[in-house]
């Protein structure tokens, strides 16, 4: 039987070069593509995703990262399962199976739990179908959020170009378009200012123990044609003491009721660095990264990864071949806290689709309550 698809992506020109998420027509039904981000920046290459054991391996394997990102790819990935198998019982499994892949993105059980809801009250032969147009939906709603995201960022950095030298950025991870279907949350103002031929050069913090700064920031802006250098994690503070930096900004991968912020480790101690040396410290984040039913950032779920990132590095060899070679001792324990927490205080401001809001409760109810009736009266 041939089922019908719609709500199939419409681009806007342009678009194509910034997405990190495809759609793609197979038959006897569409599947999607992105790249593998475990081979960049050595290879570029796109794996094809079918099924929702692909995707599921995906997103626990990294292939693909960041929070937006695993969120739609998630979104359809139980859409995918769900043309296996479509009774309650099966939503519900690959529903959980998906969530625990990554604990700390909100946007993970946000995206999923968003499809599971859309077809939990329907007849099982319609779910698969309207689980696709659920996650067409997720994936091209990032792409609208990102670049409004982009365009109230890039009005915020606008105030702090001084004439005759580029603005400098400094960010850490990887919060561009390889975090998301399109543009990137943290990066889509800086892409958005070299549109606009304004003047900009980006630090990138190389970001152990996966180096996502040195390998896909470093990556994705050079091929933009954005000036950037990579630096050792530990530099950033000493830049922005001797006044190379004039803001900071980052992703995150959850934001509490307080305004408290998770996002990749070392986030954290760039915050207290730009507090201390007077330097913004801004914080972009789609609505869907906020999860107002946690109240602080404690209660934020940290994801432990596997020692074996901190003990070893992978990169390319004299030959070109991709090798892992150890660091560590043998013998010598390591620990792997793949994110940390940020606190409000630190925050100058929560960059959002909506414009720039405070990191306290208020403007993040309010901003909550925007997003909400914005997606009731879009649906
Ligand atoms: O472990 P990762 O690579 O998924 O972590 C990604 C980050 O911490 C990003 O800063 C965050 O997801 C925001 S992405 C727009």
């Amino acid at each position: 039987m041939t089922m019908q698809f719609p709500g199939q992506p419409v681009r806007e020109a342009g678009d194509d070069a910034l997405r990190t998420l495809r759609v793609v027509d197979d038959a006897p039904a569409p599947s999607i593509e992105t790249l593998d981000q475990t081979r960049l920046p050595f290879e570029e290459r796109w794996v094809r995703l079918r099924s929702f054991e692909d995707c599921l391996r995906a997103i626990a394997s990294m292939q693909v990262r960041g929070a937006p990102l695993i969120g739609a790819v998630g979104a359809y990935g139980l859409a995918l399962g769900l043309r296996k198998q479509a009774d309650d019982a099966s939503l519900a499994l690959l529903t959980a199976g998906l969530v625990a892949a990554r604990p700390t993105a909100v946007n993970l059980a946000w995206a999923v739990g968003r499809v599971r809801d859309r077809v939990a009250g329907l007849a099982f032969v319609a779910r698969a179908v309207a689980a696709w147009v659920e996650a067409c939906a997720i994936a091209e709603e990032d792409v609208r959020i990102n670049r409004a995201l982009g365009e109230h960022g890039a009005q915020l950095l606008r105030r702090l170009v001084r004439p005759g030298r580029p603005l400098r950025i400094l960010t850490h991870c990887n919060a561009g378009r390889l975090a998301t279907v399109a543009y990137g949350t943290a990066l889509a103002p800086v892409y958005r200012l070299h549109a606009d031929a304004v003047p900009v050069e980006v630090w990138v913090d190389e970001t152990r123990p996966r180096n996502q700064g040195a390998s896909l920031t470093a990556w994705e802006l050079s091929r933009a044609g954005i000036t950037c250098t990579v630096v050792a994690d530990n530099a950033g503070g000493e830049l922005m003491r001797q006044g190379l930096v004039d803001a900071v900004i980052v992703g995150c991968d959850r934001i509490a009721a307080n305004g408290d912020v998770a996002n990749k480790v070392g986030t954290y101690l760039k915050a207290l660095a730009a507090r201390d040396c007077g330097v913004p410290f801004y914080v972009a984040c789609p609505s869907p990264t906020l999860d107002l039913s946690l109240p602080a950032g404690g209660d934020i779920p940290i994801e432990e990864r596997s020692p074996r990132e901190v003990t070893h590095v992978v990169g390319r060899d004299a030959q070109g071949a991709i090798v892992e070679v150890q660091l560590v001792p043998d013998g010598v324990p390591a620990r792997n806290p793949a994110f940390d927490v940020t606190p409000a205080a630190l925050v100058t401001a929560i960059v959002t689709e909506h414009g720039p809001v405070g990191a306290n409760a208020a403007d993040l109810a309010a901003l909550a309550a925007l997003a909400a009736r914005q997606r009731r009266e879009a649906s």
